[in-house]
């Protein structure tokens, strides 16, 4: 939409005669309410509150994930943004859990009557959601859900049109959304360049969708790079300043998705280029499967347990969780509903009230405003019990 600036005077006499207009249409307006709401409708259509998927087909993605492509029930798919995710709601067990995935699709292919989106997941170990996905999500089967949520995506007032994505395991997935919205949709004029790290090249995620991308579009390049994997020919070993020195071009942005450690790495290697942080980009990384690995951890405390009072208004609980879980895993564990979208401590979705009682939060997971931090909220996902606590949490 443009805004036309005609000058000051013809301006505020132009806000006059709106003024008018809208105290005549009040004056005219029938006493009954307009059951007509078009501000409701379309923040229901861009911003549906419960929505319904229908797995339509599964397929590998390498030997260790696969790619599932998704309907809604009701046929409508809300715009997203490539590098946005999409917050399942599932029931395992007895407990109600939530787990973001990344679109791996690209957002003009959500559109139409046809309209699909995909999640790319890994199973490189046993591990419960994953473990669901792969068992259970065949198709025809409808998981409960909403989308779209994330703030890690290209947003051209703030990023360069030179992308430098740098990508380790599963991270790739909001880069194969980005390479298929520049090759096959509308993000055309945007070059991007995959550093994409992995371990062995027969267990490459997404590879043969990348090299469709690549082939299809000059905007899109993707390095390779292996850390286990001799007789490979292209570039080995872990991620480098030379490296990214190396395919970076003039003034990147730089966007990064990959595990802990290499976050680690990339973050320390864009300090020493002297990379300001409006031109590193990160997603939000999920708690990791080994918290002894944080910064900052609490010697010992993934041994012990603790006894957590959970307050939901008239309803009170106390459930035992262990040291080595952040709160929002401990809740789930013991079947009690809590809200979580990014589990990377960073949405807010999950916040709740420490009465008393100490947790361990690591720095790059806390997403709380300062405010927040003065006042006792916490964010559950993201929080590790260091001693019992009470705790007050909202009431779903
Ligand atoms: S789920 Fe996003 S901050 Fe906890």
């Amino acid at each position: 939409m443009s805004i036309k600036v005609k000058g000051f005077l013809k301006d505020v006499g132009g806000a006059s005669r709106v003024t008018a207009l809208r105290k005549a249409s009040i004056e005219n307006a029938s006493a009954s309410p307009d059951p007509k709401d078009p501000i409701r409708e379309l923040a229901d259509k861009l911003h549906p509150s419960g929505m319904e998927f229908i797995v339509e087909s599964v397929r590998d993605a390498s030997p260790t994930s696969k790619i599932f492509r998704f309907r809604s029930a009701d046929g409508h798919i809300p715009p997203f943004q490539a590098g946005q995710y999409v917050n399942f709601r599932l029931r395992i067990g007895g407990s109600e859990l939530t787990r973001p995935y990344t679109i791996s699709s690209a957002p003009f292919e959500a559109r139409g009557e046809e309209g699909f989106f995909e999640v790319t997941i890994r199973r490189n170990r046993p591990y419960l959601v994953p473990d669901w996905f792969f068992e259970n999500a065949k198709p025809g089967v409808r998981i409960k859900g909403n989308m779209p949520f994330g703030t890690f995506y290209w947003e051209p007032l703030r990023d360069s049109k030179n992308v430098v994505a740098i990508a380790g395991g599963s991270g790739i997935t909001p880069f194969l959304s980005m390479a298929r919205e520049i090759a096959f949709g509308e993000m055309r004029d945007v070059s991007l360049t995959i550093l994409y790290g992995s371990v062995r090249s027969d267990d490459i995620v997404l590879k043969e969708e990348l090299d469709r991308a690549e082939r299809a579009s000059e905007n899109v390049r993707v390095i390779h790079f292996l850390s286990g994997d001799p007789d490979w020919r292209g570039e080995k070993g872990f991620v480098t300043r030379e490296l990214i020195e190396k395919y970076s071009g003039d003034d990147p942005t730089y966007m990064f998705c990959g595990p802990l450690a290499m976050f680690r790495l990339v973050r320390g290697i864009m300090d020493c280029m002297g990379v300001t942080c409006r031109r590193f980009r990160r997603d939000v990384i999920s708690q990791p499967s080994d918290p002894t690995a944080l910064d900052g951890w609490p010697e010992g405390n993934e041994k012990k347990s603790y006894y957590i009072t959970v307050t939901r208004g008239i309803h009170e609980d106390v459930i035992k969780a262990s040291g080595a879980e952040p709160v929002a895993v401990a809740l789930e564990r013991a079947a009690i509903p809590v809200d979580t979208h990014c589990r990377g401590g960073e949405c807010g979705f999950c916040r709740s009230r420490l009465i008393s009682g100490t947790v361990f939060i690591p720095s790059f997971g806390d997403g709380r405003r300062l405010m927040d931090k003065e006042m006792g909220w916490f964010h559950a996902c993201s929080a590790y019990p260091t001693s019992d606590l009470r705790i007050k949490i909202p009431i779903l």
